[in-house]
């Protein structure tokens, strides 16, 4: 149980000034049972502005703000320095908000599990799009059945970024950044995939360098099997103008879709039902025609539309949507359900991708153990030729 339950308000602090910082210092100050106690930055000038922005104390050591008394630390530094942080504060009892990617590497991910499993707090992990209203409505239906059974699953995050974007030192490497945009910036969405289709198995993938001056891939691509049965793919891009994120399940009786590019609305979620069995014998013979608006494959009565009749307060996918959950189950000593344990298989595939795509063939979940070398880093240790080799010639 949260040493914080049954306290009035949750005593908190945010260890890394950078920009997300400011979106847990926004859904903390505007919650009514949660006092900002402080923050650390190891860059002080950055920590007394952000402490001044948001009317809190600009501690000098992570300690000070651990001695100051807080149930729940906030960590928002860069990925390569959230185990050393995270078990740090677990260490000291509290409990963790840990930004994503939780972990570089999966080895690290033990290490946080070591760490939680001694601490008298818990560490829980920020994947915002497992929260929003859309989400939930979701996984919910799925799980009970109501959507059918998911057969096949598309998964795109097809994002920006120049060339100037990775201007930044520690940017574009691995040592700096520990993987490319399929760790980085495909993880919502893969986490998302994960949450709504249930555990993955196999993963075929090829990753390409094609035009950004990074050590990793700028694309990956990736044939996904599920333990359902299921099937699946996954592209990522770092080269694509006009931003997407987008999951796509398709079930035995329907298509489940949300299209967004950073957060989704539920507005942003679409249910297609199959057409029912009057339409898909009249589909059968005339395949392609358009649908009749007015009959039943024109689109179902409100009244068996499943999806529509779910629907409640449209909570968008953002960090205010997973902190308040999180407040409001530590105050009421609930376990928060985004644990590190459940963002382990998300880590997994991350790390399949790269484990397929840099040494070719199909990998499974059960072969990411201590002995691969995709285990400690998603590079695999292998030479930066061979890396080049498998992903394209750096520009
Ligand atoms: N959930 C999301 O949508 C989302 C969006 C952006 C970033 N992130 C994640 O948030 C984390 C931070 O990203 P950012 O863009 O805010 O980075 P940033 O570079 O803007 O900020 C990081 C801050 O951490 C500080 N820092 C670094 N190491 C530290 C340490 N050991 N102790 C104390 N302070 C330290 C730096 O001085 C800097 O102020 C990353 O893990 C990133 O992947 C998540």
């Amino acid at each position: 149980m949260s040493p914080a339950a049954g306290r009035d308000v949750l005593r908190v602090g945010i260890v890394g000034c950078g920009s997300i910082a400011r979106a847990h210092a926004l859904s903390y100050t505007g919650h009514p049972r949660v006092e900002l106690v402080g923050v650390f930055d190891h860059d002080q000038d950055r920590a007394d502005a952000f402490a001044a922005t948001h009317r809190t104390t600009a501690f000098r050591s992570r300690q000070q703000l651990v001695d100051a008394g807080v149930d729940l630390v906030s960590v928002a530094t860069p990925p390569g320095s959230h185990t050393e942080v995270a078990s740090a504060l677990l260490a000291a009892g509290c409990s963790v908000l840990l930004e994503k990617p939780p972990a570089v590497a999966l080895a690290e991910m033990d290490v946080l599990a070591a760490a939680d499993a001694a601490s008298a707090g818990s560490l829980y992990v920020v994947f915002q799009h497992r929260h929003g209203s859309g989400a939930r409505r979701a996984s919910r239906l799925l799980r009970s059945s109501a959507l059918g059974t998911p057969q096949v699953a598309v998964c795109e995050t097809l994002w920006y970024r120049p060339d100037s974007y990775f201007l930044p030192e520690w940017r574009g490497t691995w040592v700096g950044e520990g993987g490319g945009p399929t760790l980085g910036h495909a993880i919502h969405q893969l986490d998302l995939l994960l949450h709504l289709m249930g555990p993955w198995r196999t993963v075929d993938a090829r990753a390409a360098r094609i035009a950004r001056p990074v050590e990793f891939e700028d694309v990956s691509l990736g044939l996904l099997t599920f333990d359902s049965g299921a099937v699946g793919t996954v592209t990522t891009s770092l080269l694509s103008p006009r931003e997407l994120s987008r999951i796509r399940v398709d079930t035995t009786a329907g298509t489940l879709e949300v299209d967004h590019v950073y957060g989704y609305r539920d507005a942003d979620w679409s249910w297609t039902p199959a057409p029912d069995a009057t339409a898909a014998a009249r589909l059968g013979r005339d395949p392609g025609l358009p649908a009749d608006p007015g009959t039943a494959d024109g689109g179902p009565a409100e009244e068996q539309d499943v999806w529509a009749a779910s629907a409640g307060e449209d909570r968008p996918s953002n960090h205010r949507a997973q902190i308040e959950q999180l407040v409001e189950d530590l105050l009421a000593g609930r376990d928060h359900d985004t644990t590190l344990a459940s963002t382990r298989p998300t880590m997994e595939l991350v790390t399949a991708l790269y484990a397929s795509a840099l040494e070719g063939g199909t990998v499974a979940r059960t072969d990411l153990g201590p002995d691969n070398p995709y285990y400690s880093r998603l590079d695999g240790g292998r030479p930066a030729e061979t890396v080049t080799r498998r992903l394209g010639t750096r520009p």
